[in-house]
């Protein structure tokens, strides 16, 4: 109806699509996940964070003999990008379930376990049934969800919100970067507080207080996104290789671009590429390598070189004033951002993949918000 039609427009603001807004609302919304949850610290208080739904459970976590993150799709991918840093500051062991996988395998899952359940709506069917299994089999079950009364939210034993704001878009985009931040919160909170792990956790702190920031900044490549996206406008597939921190990243801008833009496309891990992957590269096909700077740096510049040696046509993504140092020969195409903290620098990076997808799918003429066959909330297996 053309009221509806109305209601829309409102809701949209200045832009032309749900994904597109959502996008651009990273800012905001990472500021409403972490509002009141870190604490700057002052002359006597040590920098902190507090999460009120879990703080009641942190000693029961900190006692598990593993954290078990489990989610499908964007979910997934985000707890995936946590993963890292929740093992480096808990030093307990993290393991990453699908959660229709755990369910078809009935993994073993023992009350000594800390079960983690990420999901933007809270009412993914496979999720609830992974949840409702956990439950069975005693182990402390920790929702993180981005609706506040939702399934997930109701029948786990404790939680975390994500207050990343309603979002429409079917491809999840700012519940991602919100998810990631609430999952560094988590690690922060699980970590001990010990001397040894001080400088590292004020700094991850410092990082998020400064992380809104320098999403409106990698926003900005809004417009060269654009133009990457015209020049792969035609293109049948796309290759997508991160590691480590960004491993993640490279399965999410993946799903991003085959979601909405309906291209194939997938993400590698790239210590995997010499068993199997280096077989697909020629000159035609488009490759995004991750090689912001981190532990990992060394080994994806070595990456760039063996596809360059193999004629890849390369699209790097790079920290800021790096692009000399990633781009061999001269002939790739580069992404500079801005760097932060490591394990944070998914939340950076992911951004104009994002866009990429966005402006992918727009050129190509299919429906952004709305993609073929897809739904927002799978509530059904
Ligand atoms: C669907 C949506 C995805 C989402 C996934 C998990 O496939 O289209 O965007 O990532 O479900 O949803 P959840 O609500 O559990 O995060």
């Amino acid at each position: 109806s053309v009221l509806e039609m109305e209601v829309e427009q409102i809701n949209k603001g200045k832009y032309e699509h749900y994904m597109q807004k959502e996008i651009h609302e990273q800012p905001e919304s990472l500021k409403t996940t972490m509002r009141g949850r870190l604490i700057r610290g002052g002359s006597c208080k040590a920098k902190s964070v507090l999460l009120g739904g879990i703080k009641d459970h942190l000693k029961t976590i900190r006692r598990s003999r593993r954290i078990v993150f489990i989610g499908c799709g964007t979910s997934y991918n985000a707890a995936l990008a946590a993963r890292p840093i929740l093992e480096e500051l808990s030093g307990i062991p993290v393991t990453m379930e699908i959660a229709s996988d755990l369910v078809d395998r009935q993994g073993p899952i023992y009350r000594e376990d800390t079960t983690v359940f990420v999901s933007q709506s809270g009412e993914t069917a496979d999720t609830l049934q992974a949840l409702e299994y956990a439950l069975e089999n005693g182990a402390l079950c920790v929702g993180i969800t981005n609706t506040v009364g939702s399934a997930i939210a109701r029948n786990t034993h404790c939680g975390v919100h994500i207050n990343a704001g309603c979002e429409i878009g079917v491809a999840s985009t700012k519940a991602y970067t919100s998810q990631i931040v609430v999952m560094a919160m988590l690690a922060l909170a699980i970590g001990d507080d010990t001397i040894s792990s001080q400088a590292r956790r004020e700094a991850i702190i410092d990082g998020l207080f400064d992380l809104p920031k320098k999403v409106k900044e990698v926003l900005k490549l809004d417009q060269e996104m654009k133009d990457l996206a015209q020049l792969l406008i035609a293109e049948q597939s796309l290759l997508v290789f991160g590691r480590g921190y960004n491993y993640a990243t490279a399965l999410e801008g993946a799903l991003k671009v085959k979601e909405v833009a309906l291209m194939h496309s997938e993400g590698i891990l790239a210590g995997e590429m010499k068993h199997g992957p280096l077989a697909l590269v020629d000159e035609t096909l488009p490759i995004v390598v991750i090689a912001t700077r981190d532990a990992c740096f060394s080994k994806q510049q070595s990456v760039i070189q063996q596809l360059h040696a193999r004629k890849g046509r390369l699209i790097v993504m790079c920290t800021k004033g790096d692009a000399a140092s990633v781009c061999v020969g001269g002939s790739c195409r580069v992404i500079e951002v801005p760097q932060v903290e490591d394990c944070l620098q998914p939340v950076i990076n992911i951004v104009p993949l994002q866009l990429l997808a966005y402006h992918l799918t727009v050129l190509r003429g299919y429906n952004v918000d709305q993609p073929r066959n897809l739904a927002k909330s799978v509530t059904t297996q």
